[in-house]
C-alpha cells in the first residue's frame, strides 16, 4: 500500500479548492467557498468547501469528505486510483502496489509515451504559427487564437521526416515513435511521418493527457481525417474527445454528443463547453461507462441526414442501456453543429438544445417516416413500429403516448393498448432508477435522529475524560451506521493513545472508504455542548434514541409481514406476529 507520508503529501499539495473547481464553479464567501453540489441536483448553492480545513460539506444532501474522497466519488474511483491521479497532478509518483505485475519498467515506458505525445503536440502547435496555410485555414473557419491554444491545435508539415527526425533528435527511439503511430512503416520497411500536411487535433483523455492525434486535410482530398492507430495509450473505444473539458463546471451533468472534432471546438468557442465527440468510430459501451462517471443526461446531436442510420440507432441503444437520460437534437437545414452555430449563433443553437426530443418522442417521429396516413396498410405498418417503441414503457408513460399516437393515426386508444398488451414489457426497470439519488430536492438535508445520537456518542468517546463512561454503556453492536461501528471500534481499541494519535489512526483507517471518510469528517465537525453534570442523561438519551429507531424498524417489518400473512389467510402466523409486535411496543414504551 502507499506510505502514509506519500498520502499526506499528496493531500497537502492538492488544494481541495482547485480539485473541486474542476467540477464545480466555486465562489468565495467569507472564509469558505460555495457552489452547486455535484452530488445532487440543486439550483441554490449549498456545497461548501473549506480551504482551511481542506474538506467539503453539502448542506443540501449531507455529503462530506476530503480531496481524496471527492475524487473517488466524482470520478467513481477506488482509493488507489484516486491517490494516483492526485499524485500525478502534483508530480508525485506513487507505487502501484495494487498491480504488482506492473513493473516500474512498464511504468517508465508509459511515462515516456505520454512525454513523446506532449513533445509531438508542442511541435505541431509551433508549426501552426509558422505556416500561413494552416493558420489561414483555421481563421477561415472562424477559429480564434485562444481556441487554437485551448485545444492545442497544430499542423503537420508537408514533409515525410518532420516529426520523426524531431523526436529522434530528442532521444526517442524509432520503435517508440512508431508504436505511438506518429510514424508508419511501408512494405519496403521505410519509416516516415503518418501525418503530413494536415491540421492536427491532439486527443486528450479525461485527465487531460495527450493520448493520440487526429489530422485533417486542408482541402477536399481524401481521407479527410486520419487518426492515430490504437496504441498502448490510445484506445478509441474508451475515450471521448472533449470530455476533459466537458466535465468542468457542469453541475447539470449533461453533455451534447456530436460527431466531429470541429463541432466540439466550434461549440466550445461559442461558449457551449459541455460537448463530446466519438473518435471517428461508432459509440461503444466502454465510452458510455466512462461518461457515466460524470454525466447523467446525454443530448445526442445528429446532422439531419444521418438520423435513422443503423450506427446511430445502435449508439442510442447503447446509451439507453447505460442508463442515461437521453434526448435527441436534430440540426435542421442539413448542417452540422459547427456550421449551424456559425450561421445562426449561440442562442439559436441553445434553442435547439432546449427543444431536444426525449428518446421516445424521437423514435415515434422516426416511426412516421414514409408513412402516408391516408393508406390503411401504411397505418398498420406505423402502428407496428409504434408498438415496438412503446412496449417497454411503464403503464403511465404508455398511456400518455398512446393518446398521441391515437390522435395521429385515428386508431382508438383501446385498440393500440390491446396490441401493446400482447407485447408485454420485459424491462420496466430499464430506464428507471438511475439518477434517483440526485433528486433530493432543494431542502436542507435533515438527518435521522439516530445518526445524530450516534455521532454524539462518538464525539463523547473521543473525549478522554468521558470515554470510559461511554465504553461501559455503549457497545459497537448498539450502533447502526457501519461507519460509526468501525470508528467506535477503532476508538476503543486505541484507548491508550493520546487524542492526537487517535485522530491520526482513525484518519488512516477510514481514508480508503469514502463513506467512512464522510462520517469521520462529520464527527469531527460535530459540536456537542457538554454539560458535565448531565453527561449520564445525555448518554442514555442517545442510547435510547438509537434503540427506538431499531425498534421502530422492526415494528415496520413485522407490520409488513402481518399484512402479507393476513392476505394469504395464514391465521396462526398472523397471531404469532401480533404477539411479537406487542413485545416490541412494550419495549418502546419503556424508553
Ligand atoms: N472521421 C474520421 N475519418 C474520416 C472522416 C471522419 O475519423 N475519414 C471522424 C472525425 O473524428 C470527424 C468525425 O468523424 O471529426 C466527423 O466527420 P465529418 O462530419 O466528416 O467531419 P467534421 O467534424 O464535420 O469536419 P469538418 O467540419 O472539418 O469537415
Ligand atoms: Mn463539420
Amino acid at each position: 500500500m502507499f506510505s502514509e507520508e506519500i498520502i499526506q503529501k499528496i493531500k497537502e499539495e492538492n488544494d481541495i479548492v482547485d480539485i473541486v473547481s474542476e467540477v464545480v464553479t466555486l465562489k468565495k464567501t467569507g472564509k469558505n467557498y460555495l457552489g452547486r453540489c455535484p452530488f445532487h441536483n440543486e439550483k441554490t448553492p449549498s456545497f461548501t468547501v473549506s480551504s482551511e480545513k481542506q474538506i467539503y460539506k453539502c448542506f443540501g444532501c449531507g455529503e462530506a469528505g476530503n480531496v481524496i474522497s471527492f475524487v473517488m466519488k466524482t470520478r467513481n474511483m477506488a482509493f488507489p486510483e484516486a491517490v494516483k491521479l492526485l499524485g500525478e497532478k502534483v508530480g508525485i509518483v506513487v507505487d502501484d502496489a495494487d498491480s504488482p505485475g506492473k513493473s516500474s519498467a512498464a511504468n517508465e515506458k508509459f511515462k515516456r509515451m505520454y512525454n513523446i505525445n506532449i513533445q509531438a503536440a508542442r511541435y505541431f502547435y509551433t508549426n501552426l504559427k509558422r505556416f500561413k496555410a494552416p493558420y489561414e485555414y483555421l481563421k477561415g473557419r472562424g477559429i480564434t487564437d485562444e481556441t487554437i491554444k485551448k485545444f492545442g491545435i497544430g499542423f503537420a508539415l508537408d514533409n515525410w521526416q518532420g516529426i520523426r527526425s524531431y523526436l529522434k533528435q530528442r532521444g526517442f527511439s524509432e520503435e517508440e515513435i512508431l508504436e505511438l503511430g506518429l510514424t508508419t512503416k511501408n512494405e519496403k520497411g521505410n519509416i516516415y511521418d503518418r501525418f503530413r500536411n494536415r491540421i492536427i487535433f491532439p486527443v486528450f483523455n479525461v485527465s487531460g493527457r495527450v493520448i493520440g492525434f487526429g489530422g485533417r486535410v486542408l482541402d477536399d482530398s481524401k481521407p479527410k481525417y486520419l487518426n492515430s492507430p490504437e496504441t498502448p495509450i490510445f484506445h478509441k473505444g474508451t475515450n471521448l474527445y472533449g470530455l476533459n473539458l466537458a466535465i468542468k463546471n457542469n453541475p447539470a451533468r449533461t453533455v451534447i454528443m456530436v460527431e466531429g472534432y470541429m463541432d466540439v471546438i466550434s461549440l466550445s468557442q461559442q461558449g457551449v463547453t459541455n460537448v463530446v465527440a466519438t473518435l471517428g468510430t461508432a459509440l461503444t459501451e466502454g465510452q458510455c461507462k466512462l461518461l457515466k462517471r460524470y454525466i447523467d443526461t446525454v443530448i445526442v446531436s445528429f446532422d439531419s441526414d444521418v438520423a435513422g442510420e443503423n450506427a446511430t440507432i445502435r449508439g442510442l441503444e447503447i446509451l439507453q442501456k447505460s442508463g442515461f437520460d437521453l434526448k435527441i437534437l436534430q440540426i435542421p437545414s442539413g448542417k452540422d453543429p459547427d456550421e449551424f452555430i456559425r450561421s445562426f449563433g449561440k442562442e439559436k443553437f441553445l434553442n435547439l438544445v432546449d427543444g431536444a426530443l426525449p428518446i421516445i418522442d424521437f423514435k415515434l417521429r422516426m416511426a412516421e417516416k414514409g408513412i402516408d396516413f391516408s393508406k390503411q396498410e401504411m397505418v398498420i405498418k406505423y402502428l407496428k413500429r409504434v408498438v415496438n417503441v412503446l412496449k417497454d414503457l411503464d403503464p403511465l408513460e404508455k398511456a400518455v403516448y398512446i393518446k398521441q399516437v391515437s390522435e395521429k393515426s385515428g386508431i382508438g386508444e383501446e385498440a393500440i393498448m390491446e396490441s401493446l398488451d400482447k407485447n408485454p414489457n420485459k424491462s420496466i426497470q430499464n430506464n428507471k432508477n438511475h439518477n434517483i439519488n440526485r433528486k433530493f430536492g432543494q431542502k436542507l438535508y435533515l438527518e435521522p435522529g439516530f445518526v445524530r445520537a450516534e455521532r454524539t456518542v462518538l464525539s463523547l468517546a473521543l473525549d478522554k475524560r468521558l470515554s470510559d463512561k461511554i465504553f461501559s454503556n455503549v457497545s459497537e453492536d448498539d450502533l447502526i451506521l457501519k461507519a460509526h461501528k468501525v470508528i467506535y471500534t477503532i476508538i476503543k481499541e486505541n484507548n491508550m493513545c493520546s487524542k492526537e494519535e487517535l485522530i491520526k489512526i482513525i484518519n488512516l483507517q477510514t481514508m480508503q472508504d469514502s463513506e467512512f471518510t464522510k462520517e469521520w469528517i462529520k464527527i469531527q465537525e460535530y459540536k456537542v455542548d457538554i454539560d458535565e453534570g448531565s453527561i449520564d442523561k445525555m448518554v442514555s438519551d442517545c442510547v435510547n434514541n438509537i434503540k427506538k429507531y431499531k425498534l421502530e424498524e422492526s415494528r415496520k417489518k413485522i407490520m409488513d409481514k402481518i399484512r402479507k400473512c393476513e392476505s394469504e389467510g395464514l391465521v396462526e402466523e398472523t397471531l404469532m406476529l401480533a404477539r411479537e409486535l406487542m413485545d416490541i411496543q412494550k419495549e418502546m414504551g419503556k424508553l
